[in-house]
């Protein structure tokens, strides 16, 4: 899986300045050798963030959340590990050395840098056509027109392709790229009597890029009423799929990092006003074709997506598709609802941001749209029309889980429109529909979802085990249930039981497990953590687990285990304002 060596990666600890890294997020004042501030992951009025800039490590007394520079990156920008370290060589100028590579596929990488890098240069020099030409005039007042200002358009780097066949094609050959090269970026094609031309030529140019901003591709509009399809894209190659992209994920990852929350909708333009609006979370799935690796991207970028596609057909069963994919996923997806008629852009320059912003309020869950949908369906004039509606209606309330206001709502909803009791809804043998249920195999062999704040921690704390001296007596003393997140338990037993060498007799058939371990084995640090940190980092997991088992106490009543709980959370919390002063 391409890993990066132990070694490459030690350099880029060494190489970034922590406390420059994470100053830029929050402000820190010096106390002593460490550093301290508002934590930037949690709100609030004293700092209980601390950073140790020469060991480069950062720690929430408050939320729990720490870690090393690399863990900051992927937790504040919602970068996965390897991106986050790919991040932070760029921006401190390492070089980042692959285990084993074979000359073949040191190769390929080559050649799939080159290529990038052919696509980088191509898509500044469209960004300067549009701002510089005399020919992109119409297209700046185009964009002028539609209420887009330079600043959006600098931002998500849109451009002009020139009107000549051949632009793309000379200025590059002339810097040492092969026509081959620009055949495979996707940049030129090839007629049927051989000869090599520019791909695009006058249209306005959207760059599509990877989370971390490398362009990968174009998507291309015509201006007016032209020959041709009124978008044409990068055609699908080695380095460009269009099932896999989002326009606008670079940009957006930061913003739905902190606000928790992404904003899918169907066009660039829609992308940009939005962005323009306030709403930086905004990414476009480009038409109304959503894949599964779309999904996968949005559900890593925040837990929740808001769906606002066009109030048409083809947008509203798009958004029904979505609402059973992303069950597989667990990506809470919620349904925004346009006016008919209008796109997102066009709503934000119609009516302005506050539109759009109530309309997010509004959204509904994707088992309250399909409610609606029957009911606006529905014959509701006879009682069979309206039995036929109930009907349809059962399983979708039953896929809800039961004893919740949503559910409750919905019931209510149905029995007023329909004018029946509400009992009615909801009968013994209402069952939710079968695929709304996963097979026990599909849930085992899913990719991992991205982990939240507590299984990060949970994870830190392992790693922080494998990097120390006292690690495998903590192991020893950890339990099920100091583990919110079941496969990091069984990490927890892979590496007691392969203290010595953590990363053999890995298994070979659950590839999302592998991928755990090693990431638990490789931000393990090298040198010791103090013995301190780690007593500390272990009573705040002991705490946590003693707050779930008192959250389960509670529910079910049982007075005694509150009792015991309550005791151990006293201990525990004693123990860590003791262990702090002496660390803080
Ligand atoms: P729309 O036709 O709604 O375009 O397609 P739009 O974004 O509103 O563009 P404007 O407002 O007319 O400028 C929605 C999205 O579907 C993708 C594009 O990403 C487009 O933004 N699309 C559409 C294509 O990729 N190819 C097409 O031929 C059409
Ligand atoms: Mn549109």
């Amino acid at each position: 899986m391409g890993l990066y060596t132990k070694d490459s990666i030690e350099r880029v600890k060494e190489a970034v300045d922590m406390v420059e890294l994470v100053g830029a997020r929050t402000d820190l004042r010096r106390v002593g050798s460490r550093w301290t501030g508002l934590c930037p992951f949690h709100d609030e009025r004293t700092p209980s963030f601390s950073v140790d800039g020469e060991r480069g490590f950062y720690h929430c007394f408050g939320c729990g959340e720490s870690g090393d520079a690399i863990g900051f990156v992927e937790a504040i920008e919602g970068l996965t590990f390897k991106e986050a370290v790919e991040s932070l060589a760029d921006r401190y100028g390492v070089e980042l050395k692959l285990e084993q590579e074979d000359p073949r596929a040191e190769e390929e990488r080559r050649r799939r840098e080159r290529l990038l890098k052919l696509i980088e240069r191509t898509a500044a020099y469209y960004e300067r056509v549009l701002w510089e030409a005399p020919e992109a005039a119409h297209a700046r007042e185009y964009l002028a027109g539609r209420g887009l200002a330079e600043e959006v358009l600098r931002t998500y780097r849109v451009g002009y392709s020139p009107s000549a066949w051949d632009k793309i094609l000379m200025a590059a050959q002339r810097d040492g790229f092969s026509r081959e090269e620009l055949l495979a970026a996707g940049l030129a094609q090839q007629n049927r009597n051989g000869q090599v031309y520019d791909r695009f030529r006058s249209r306005i140019m959207f760059p599509l890029s990877d989370a971390r901003g490398r362009v990968l591709g174009f998507g291309a509009r015509m201006l007016g009423e032209g020959r041709g399809p009124k978008y044409l894209n990068t055609s699908e190659n080695s380095i460009y799929h269009k099932g896999r992209q989002l326009f606008g994920i670079h940009q957006a990852r930061a913003a739905a990092a902190s606000a928790g929350r992404i904003v899918a909708v169907e066009g660039y333009t829609d992308v940009l006003a939005l962005h323009q609006a306030g709403i930086r979370e905004a990414v476009a799935i480009m038409g109304t074709a959503l894949t599964n690796d779309q999904l996968a991207e949005l559900r890593r970028a925040a837990p929740i997506a808001y769906f606002a596609l066009d109030a048409d057909r083809a947008g509203q069963e798009a958004m029904l598709r979505a609402g059973h994919m992303a069950k597989e996923r667990d990506l809470e997806l919620l349904v925004v609802q346009l006016p008919e008629g209008r796109d997102p852009a066009e709503l934000v320059a119609e009516s302005g941001s506050e539109a759009f912003g109530k309309l997010l309020d509004r959204a509904l869950t994707i088992a309250e749209f399909e409610v609606r949908r029957v009911l606006a369906a529905a014959d509701l004039g006879t009682p069979r029309g309206r039995d036929r509606a109930l009907e349809e209606i059962r399983p979708i309330v039953a896929g809800v889980p039961p004893r919740t206001a949503t559910r409750d709502e919905l019931i209510r909803l149905v029995a007023d429109r329909l004018d029946i009791d509400g009992s009615y809804v909801m009968t013994a043998d209402s069952r939710p529909r079968p695929q709304a249920q996963d097979a026990p195999q599909a849930r085992a062999r899913r990719p991992l979802a991205p982990l939240d704040a507590v299984a990060r921690s949970e994870r830190m704390f392992l790693s922080m085990c494998v990097g120390s001296e006292l690690g495998k007596e903590y192991l020893e003393r950890l339990e099920r249930a100091h583990f919110s997140y079941e496969p990091l338990w069984r990490v927890r037993e892979h590496l007691l039981h392969h203290w010595d060498d953590p990363l053999i007799a890995l298994p070979d058939d659950d590839e999302s497990f592998l991928v755990l371990i090693k990431d638990v084995v490789l931000r393990a640090e090298n040198d010791d953590v103090s013995a301190d940190v780690l007593r500390l980092t272990f009573l705040q997991l002991d705490l946590a687990r003693v707050n779930r088992g008192l959250r389960t106490a509670e529910q079910a009543q049982d007075f005694e285990v509150q009792r015991t709980l309550a005791k151990d959370r006293q201990r525990l919390r004693d123990q860590i304002d003791e262990l702090m002063r002496v660390t803080l």
